[in-house]
């Protein structure tokens, strides 16, 4: 068993690219990197530990589950499934954009996080609150994110760092 499956979607852009960087950290040998669209929730079983990947695109998508939305059609699968992670660590990171979207930022990271959540699994990993600018985000509780907040369009700099950090937070975990 692989010691790690990071699933993630949407493809092609920022959180994609976040999977390529988490990725880069471990050697091939450790980690598969999944698209979540060719994935079944069966497939959760093939790795000792989980990283799941998402990004914000407005409430409405989130709220509503649309067939175009693969992240909604995984977690209903899973719920349809009765999933038992059996208390597997899980670790999130969510994409947005605090600068367009200072209210709702990363808020995909908690919708997706709630579901999961329904599945005993060990949340590992959350990401404190520092050197953001946003107003509002669903996903802080305590003043740390679920997992790792990431702004690509505007901090792209801080970006291998963060995630490096992130990286280094996972690995102590589990
Ligand atoms: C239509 C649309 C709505 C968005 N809504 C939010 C939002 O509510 N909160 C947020 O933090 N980012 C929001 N974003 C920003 C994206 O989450 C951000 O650009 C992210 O990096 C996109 O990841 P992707 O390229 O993998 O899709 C939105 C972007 C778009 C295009």
């Amino acid at each position: 068993m692989k010691k790690i499956g990071l699933f993630y979607w949407p493809l092609k852009g920022n959180v994609e690219a976040v999977a390529k960087k988490i990725k880069e950290q471990y050697g091939d040998a450790d980690i598969d990197i999944i698209d979540l669209s060719k994935a079944d929730p069966k497939h959760l079983f093939h790795y000792e530990n989980l990283i799941m990947g998402c990004s914000t695109v407005g409430a409405d998508s989130w709220e509503h589950y649309t067939d175009d939305n693969i992240w909604y059609q995984f977690l209903h699968k899973m719920e349809d499934d009765k999933v038992d992670l059996n208390g597997k660590k899980l670790a999130i990171y969510g994409l947005g954009d605090q600068m367009r979207y200072p209210y709702n930022f990363v808020d995909g990271m908690e919708r997706v996080f709630t579901h999961l959540n329904n599945h005993n699994i060990t949340q590992i990993a959350q990401w404190p609150n520092e050197g953001l600018t946003f107003k509002e985000s669903e996903a802080l509780h305590n003043n740390m994110f679920r997992g790792l907040a990431i702004d690509l369009d505007n901090d792209e700099d801080e970006a291998d760092a963060n995630v490096a950090k992130w990286v280094e937070m996972i690995n102590k975990e589990i």
